[in-house]
């Protein structure tokens, strides 16, 4: 039987809307977002993209967490609680709890590394962090703010073991809220290009 016709990708072309995008795009505060969030259709375009990403041997070392309304806010409740009970004081508990709890949608992106022979979990966990970035400007380019937060517990085994029954070597590699803005983000710093290029001739 003949091999099933890999269907090509499109070869890349100049894309001078989404180069401007990317010169341009800025995070928007969880804290200043509001009501509405996007749709279920509208994340899961969302979330679609946020799944094409570089992935070392297709190990998919991430799942995502839609958290909206009651769900949302347990979450945000289980990190303040575990932000307490390892001894992180109110503040910390606090930030544990906005991390989770300031969007009106909020995705949970939790890295679980899979166990490999070849691919290092180092690579694995960037995978998770490239999801991060692309749910992002996802995000953005759909319209909607979008802010990638982890806070203090995003680390703590009783955390994550309670909010999202993450097996062992599991974390939060980010929670990225999305919502409408209601103020235009300042723009920021950005790194001085030549002071962090290099271009060696040999
Ligand atoms: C891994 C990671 C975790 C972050 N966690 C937090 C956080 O917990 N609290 C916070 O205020 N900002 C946090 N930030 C920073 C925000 O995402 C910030 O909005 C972002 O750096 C702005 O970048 P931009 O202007 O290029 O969009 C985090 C950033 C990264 C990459």
């Amino acid at each position: 039987m003949p091999a099933p016709a890999i269907q090509a990708a499109p070869l890349p072309v100049r894309r001078p809307e989404v180069l401007d995008f990317l010169a341009t795009r800025r995070s928007v505060a969880a804290k200043t977002m509001t009501a509405p969030g996007p749709s279920r259709a509208g994340l899961e375009e969302i979330l679609a993209a946020g799944a094409r990403v570089p992935d070392h041997g297709m190990l998919v070392p991430f799942r995502f967490v839609v958290l909206e309304g009651p769900a949302r806010d347990r979450v945000a409740a289980a990190a303040r609680a575990a932000a307490l009970e390892a001894g992180l004081g109110e503040e910390n508990a606090g930030k544990a709890e906005r991390s989770a709890g300031l969007g009106p949608v909020v995705v949970a992106v939790i890295c679980i590394p899979v166990a490999s022979p070849k691919i290092p979990v180092w690579e694995q966990e960037l995978s998770a962090g490239a999801a991060c970035a692309a749910l992002v400007n996802a995000g953005l380019a759909a319209g909607w703010g979008a802010n990638w937060l982890t806070g203090p517990v995003a680390r703590t085994p009783a955390f994550l073991h309670t909010a999202f029954a993450a097996p062992e070597g599991a974390f939060v590699a980010g929670f990225v809220h999305f919502g409408t803005p209601t103020v235009a983000p300042a723009e920021r710093e950005r790194p001085d290009l030549a002071a962090i290029t290099d271009w060696p001739e040999a």
